[in-house]
């Protein structure tokens, strides 16, 4: 069984398995030098090709003990007909969601169009590369779809004014966020992933009282479904205020925290396997830092099932030099 299978499902404490969020992007040069020449970001995702080159890439490197597709949250509104385009320093541009054309959307459409994404999956999952590795697919959580969605860029630090002004329209666009979502899932599991992550990277932006209605139940209801897949599901609510109550309401296999979460506060409130915290920003610093820092997670995490990964996704200015210093780190601490 693959460390990372033994840590989530035997609860197995003797070896932290490690992997990065973003760990295929721009902190690599080989990445930017594939980047330079597909200027393009959602037609390179959907290069099966190249973005299968691009996952391995981490790996060639560094022994992490998973790999992510090459992909986006951001595929699933393009599946729905939204255009999506990703402007330099700017960040994701959507256009408007045609509502009327979203009620006609067929299982096969949406299937068709993202196609690519799961030829990705099966060239990239038979490499030697992964043996006794996983593979990662993901999803956006709806109430993170939502908000791209309908604020159609990232939000930073607050929403569109009108943002909630037709409920029931959100509600609707939800549920089919639930359907698709769900097809993405099954798609990517029967293509060869070996475990989901749902991102809610936007639900620290929800008042706690609409916890219930845009993140516990959708999410609950993707959970639940891939639980049904035989294939553990890691949750990452990044932002949100209790992790304890989510991980109560929602019942993933494993939770992924962010930054701000004290590592002590977590182990004392869940006990199902925990995943991530280090600030990304610490591998902007030395070794002696990186040490002093990872140290604080492997420490409170002893005796707990533990995935050492960072708190958000890594920054584009890391040096290569500081993951590898990381990795060996993290591997040959106990
Ligand atoms: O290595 C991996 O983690 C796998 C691939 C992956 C990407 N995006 C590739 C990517 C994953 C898992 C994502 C998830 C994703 N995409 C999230 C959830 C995680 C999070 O960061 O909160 C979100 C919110 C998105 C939407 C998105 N895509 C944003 C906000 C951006 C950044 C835009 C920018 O200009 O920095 C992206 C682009 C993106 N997605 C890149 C990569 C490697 C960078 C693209 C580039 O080269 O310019």
């Amino acid at each position: 069984m693959s460390p990372l299978q033994n840590c989530i499902k035997n609860k197995d404490t003797t070896k932290k398995p490690i992997w990065i969020m973003r760990q295929a992007g721009r902190y690599l040069p080989e990445f930017r030098e594939i980047r330079k020449k597909n200027p393009d970001f959602i037609k390179l995702c959907l290069n099966s090709n190249l973005s299968s080159e691009i996952t391995l890439q981490p790996l060639k490197r560094f022994d992490f003990d998973a790999a992510i597709i090459f992909s986006d949250i951001l595929m699933i509104p393009l599946g729905l007909g939204q255009s999506v385009n990703f402007k330099k320093n700017f960040g994701p541009e959507l256009g408007e969601m045609d509502f009327e054309k979203l009620k006609n959307i067929t299982t096969n459409e949406f299937v068709e169009k993202l196609s690519p994404v799961y030829e990705t999956i099966k060239k990239t999952a038979s490499s030697n590369l992964l043996k006794q590795k996983d593979l990662f697919g993901f999803v956006g959580a709806p109430w993170t779809l939502l908000v791209y969605i309908i604020n159609r860029k990232s939000p930073k630090n607050k929403l569109v004014d009108h943002f909630f002004s037709d409920k029931e329209l959100l509600i609707y666009i939800l549920k089919e966020l639930v359907k698709f979502t769900k097809i993405h899932i099954k798609k990517q599991i029967d293509s060869g992933a070996t475990i989901i992550q749902i991102f809610d990277s936007w639900a620290g932006l929800l008042n706690k009282n609409d916890y219930e209605e845009y993140i516990y139940r959708p999410t609950q209801e993707l959970v639940k479904f891939v639980k049904s897949q035989n294939v553990p599901v890691v949750c990452f609510p990044r932002g949100i205020k209790n992790y304890s109550e989510f991980c109560k309401a929602v019942n993933p296999n494993v939770i992924s925290i962010d930054y701000n979460v004290k590592p002590q506060d977590i182990l004392d409130s869940v006990d199902i396997p925990i995943q991530g915290g280090l600030d990304p920003k610490i591998l902007l610093t030395n070794p002696e830092t990186i040490k002093k820092e990872s140290k604080k997670y492997l420490d409170v995490f002893k005796d707990h099932p533990y995935i050492f990964n960072l708190g958000h996704g890594i920054l584009p200015e890391t040096k290569p030099e500081n993951v590898d210093y990381l990795v060996k780190f993290v591997k040959n601490y106990y």
